[in-house]
């Protein structure tokens, strides 16, 4: 998959004994780690380009990472307008990139 961050995971003690979790964004299977939310699984996996805006399509990518500036929506199984960075990780998720 193409990748288009530069954010990684700090490794330690805790992180390597969290348990993996599997979901899909945009039908490409994706691992994270129990507890990540949506946002930072995506972010650790490289993928930064979460919405396009309604008008210019131009593409937006999480920012605060604490539910304030809404750049990181996208679709969670049919769900629009979910916050990425609010909403934990869990298996067999349905995410996709928010494009309205
Ligand atoms: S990254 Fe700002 S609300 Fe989610």
């Amino acid at each position: 998959m193409k990748t288009d961050s530069n954010f990684l995971r700090l490794d330690n003690a805790s992180q390597a004994a969290s348990r993996e979790v599997r979901f899909f964004w945009e039908g490409q299977e994706i691992s994270a780690r129990q507890g990540d939310t949506i946002a930072a699984a995506l972010l650790a996996a490289g993928i930064s380009h979460t919405r396009e805006t309604p008008v210019s399509q131009s593409a937006r990518a999480p920012f605060c990472m604490m539910g304030s500036c809404f750049e990181c929506r996208v679709e969670v199984d049919g769900e629009h307008n979910v916050q990425a960075c609010m909403r934990p990780v869990e298996s067999g998720l349905n995410v996709r990139r928010q494009r309205s």
